[in-house]
């Protein structure tokens, strides 16, 4: 096997959900690494900021504006980049939100809007890229977020916990589908990160049980990790990189939990 490598030059990436958290890192990560990048998300003035800071730094980066549930969002924004750029090797299947309440209240209406963001995001943008990477003689990559909820249940989160297992029968079917066209595929889990989707729910929680901010944050990180940290975007980004620039596909179908042991 030759060498580990974490160059992406001569790659194009989409990263959808790029303006903020996971996916912002992950975008910024692969253009240092040399790749250019489709930073694609519903609010398109944030992703021209993360555009726009990925250029002063001397990489090469597009804003897409994109809702992850439209069938003709996704495939104009797949063909801009195809088009700017000349390929789509790279696609980090990311946006997401949270929507929080037991089952018996939850809204149809949230759970049809969860499973569109979650699921037919990952879907579409995976099966708009397909059509070029299955053309083409590189290495195709498709990385899903999924999360630890993608492996365990959590209370009041159903349809989150229930898209986040959908991800690994999506990713598992086209390591099948895709080894023959050199596409391979991986689901990456991370456990609690500081990002706006969750930094929104601390402050109901410790209303809720009527304790301190940083308490709900030190209760998180003492029943759920193993060394009471923080997964980081920064933890995630590296992870994908080293997905995306792997030499061989060997991993294809997996996922990857990065938790600091919430998952194990
Ligand atoms: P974030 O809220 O910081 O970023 C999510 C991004 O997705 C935002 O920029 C938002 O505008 C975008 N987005 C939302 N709906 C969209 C749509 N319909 N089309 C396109 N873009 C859309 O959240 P974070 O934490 O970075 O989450 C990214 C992914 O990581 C999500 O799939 C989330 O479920 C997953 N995740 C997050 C964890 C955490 O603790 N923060 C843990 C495990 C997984």
């Amino acid at each position: 096997m030759s060498q580990l490598n974490q160059d992406l030059t001569g790659q194009v990436a989409l990263v959808t959900g790029a303006a903020s958290g996971i996916g912002r890192d992950i975008a910024e990560t692969y253009a240092k690494a040399g790749a250019a990048v489709g930073v694609a998300d519903i609010n398109l003035e944030a992703a021209q900021k993360v555009a726009a800071v990925i250029e002063e730094s001397g990489g090469k980066a597009l804003a897409i504006a994109m809702d992850v549930s439209s069938e003709t969002a996704v495939n104009e924004g797949v063909e801009a980049l195809v088009k700017h750029f000349g390929s789509i090797d790279i696609l980090v299947s990311n946006a997401g939100i949270q929507i929080i309440d037991p089952i018996h209240k939850l809204s149809f209406s949230d759970w049809k809007k969860m499973q569109s963001i979650h699921l037919d995001g990952a879907f579409l943008t995976t099966k708009a890229a397909l059509q070029y990477m299955y053309d083409s003689d590189k290495v195709g990559t498709v990385i899903y977020t999924g999360s630890v909820h993608s492996h365990e249940a959590s209370l009041f989160k159903a349809p989150y916990v229930t898209a986040k297992h959908g991800l690994l029968g999506l990713c598992r079917v086209l390591a099948k589908e895709g080894a023959q066209y050199n596409v391979r595929s991986h689901v990456i889990c991370p456990g609690f990160v500081k990002t706006p989707l969750v930094e929104k729910q601390i402050p109901e929680q410790a209303r809720e049980k009527g304790i301190s901010e940083e308490q709900v944050v030190n209760d998180i990180m003492l029943v759920n990790t193993v060394d009471k940290e923080f997964t980081s975007t920064a933890d995630i980004a590296q992870l994908a990189l080293f997905l995306a620039a792997f030499p061989t596909n060997v991993f294809t179908g997996q996922s990857i939990v990065a938790s600091h042991g919430w998952f194990m």
